[in-house]
C-alpha cells in the first residue's frame, strides 16, 4: 500500500539579502516607501506567489522582470502588492468633528459674507479603497445642501490600481455600514438585493462628488485646477523617509488655497518650523494665509 499522495507544498523562494535591497531602493525611488530590515518577510509573504505565477524562480529574476518592463505594468502591480490599503468609513472621528463643526461653518460664513464661493474643493490624496473620499462627500454633502447653492468636488487619488477598482466600485460589504452615522447611512447609501445582497453601494450623489485618478504622490504632476480647501493625507507617508516626507508635505500644502486646511493621520504630524502651517487641532493644520 503507498500513503495517501497530497499536492507539494509550494517550495518557499528565499529573498537574498542584496535583492531585498535592490527592491527596497526601487520602492523608495519610485514610491517614496522606505522598507526597514524587518519587512523582509512582509515582502517575502506579498511578492511569492507573483513570483510563482510569472513562472519565474527567484525574486531576483523578478526583480529584473520589474526592471524590464518597459510599459511599467509590472512595477504598478509590485506596488500594489507592497501598499497598505487598510482603512473605514469615518477613520479618526475627530477630525470629521471638526470638519462639521469648525470648517464647515467657516465656510459658510465666509460665503455669506462674500469672501469665497460656494464651492468646496477636497483632496483625499492616498484614498485607497474609497472609505475616506465617501466619507467625505458624504459629511459634506449633508452639512453644504446644493438647494443652498453649494458643489462639493472631491478628487481621490491613489498609487495602488487594485485600491482604486474597488473604490470606484462604490461598493463594500454590508458590515461596513456600522462605521457610518445613522442618518447619513440612510440618506447616501444603497442596500444591494438580489445577486448584491450582503453588499451596499453608494448613492449617484455621493458618486457624482468623487473623481478617481491614479496619482503617485512622487512622481506624478498633482491635479491641475483650483487651489484645494483640504486636504487629506492621512496614513500615507508613515513609510516615507523624513525628506521624502517633507517634499510631499511641501508639494501637497502648495495646492491648498491660503487658509485651507491639511489633515495628516493620527500618529502623524508636521515639522512646523519648515512648513508654512499652523496647527489648529490635533492633526489638522492650516496654510499660513501668506
Ligand atoms: C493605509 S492607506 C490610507 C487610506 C486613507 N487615507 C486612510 O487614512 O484611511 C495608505 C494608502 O496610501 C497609498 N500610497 C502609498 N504610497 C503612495 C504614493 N507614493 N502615492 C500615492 N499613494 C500612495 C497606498 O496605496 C494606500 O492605499
Amino acid at each position: 500500500m503507498t500513503a495517501p499522495s497530497h499536492p507539494a507544498a509550494p517550495r518557499v523562494l528565499e529573498l537574498h539579502g542584496s535583492t531585498f535591497a535592490r527592491l527596497r531602493a526601487l520602492l523608495l525611488e519610485r514610491a517614496g516607501i522606505s522598507l526597514g530590515d524587518a519587512k523582509r518577510p512582509l515582502v517575502v509573504g506579498r511578492l511569492s506567489r507573483r513570483v510563482r505565477e510569472l513562472g519565474l524562480s527567484s525574486f531576483d529574476a523578478y526583480y529584473e522582470r520589474v526592471i524590464g518592463d518597459a510599459s511599467g505594468a509590472e512595477l504598478v502591480r509590485l506596488l500594489d502588492m507592497i501598499a497598505t490599503n487598510e482603512t473605514s468609513f469615518f477613520r479618526e472621528p475627530a477630525q470629521f468633528e471638526f470638519l462639521q463643526h469648525r470648517l464647515v461653518p467657516s465656510w459658510r460664513e465666509d460665503a455669506e459674507a462674500g469672501l469665497r464661493g460656494r464651492h468646496v474643493r477636497v483632496w483625499s490624496a492616498g484614498c485607497s479603497t474609497g472609505q475616506e473620499p465617501v466619507s467625505l462627500a458624504m459629511a459634506l454633502l449633508d452639512a453644504l445642501p446644493a438647494d443652498d447653492g453649494w458643489r462639493v468636488e472631491i478628487v481621490a487619488t491613489d498609487l495602488s490600481t487594485r485600491a482604486l477598482a474597488q473604490a470606484a466600485s462604490a461598493t463594500w460589504p454590508i458590515e461596513r455600514a456600522r462605521q457610518i452615522p445613522p442618518h447619513l447611512l440612510k440618506r447616501f447609501m444603497l442596500r444591494g438585493t438580489g445577486p448584491q445582497t450582503g453588499s451596499m453601494r453608494a448613492g449617484p450623489e455621493v458618486r457624482a462628488a468623487i473623481t478617481y485618478e491614479r496619482l503617485n504622490l512622487v512622481e506624478d504632476p498633482y491635479p491641475a485646477g483650483a487651489p484645494f480647501d483640504l486636504v487629506l493625507c492621512r496614513n500615507v507617508l508613515i513609510y516615507f523617509t523624513p525628506e521624502g516626507r517633507r517634499a510631499v508635505v511641501e508639494r501637497l500644502l502648495r495646492h491648498l488655497a491660503p487658509g485651507g486646511h491639511f489633515l495628516l493621520g493620527h500618529a502623524e504630524s508636521l515639522d512646523l518650523r519648515t512648513h508654512r502651517a499652523r496647527s489648529v487641532a490635533p492633526n489638522v493644520y492650516r496654510r499660513e494665509t501668506r
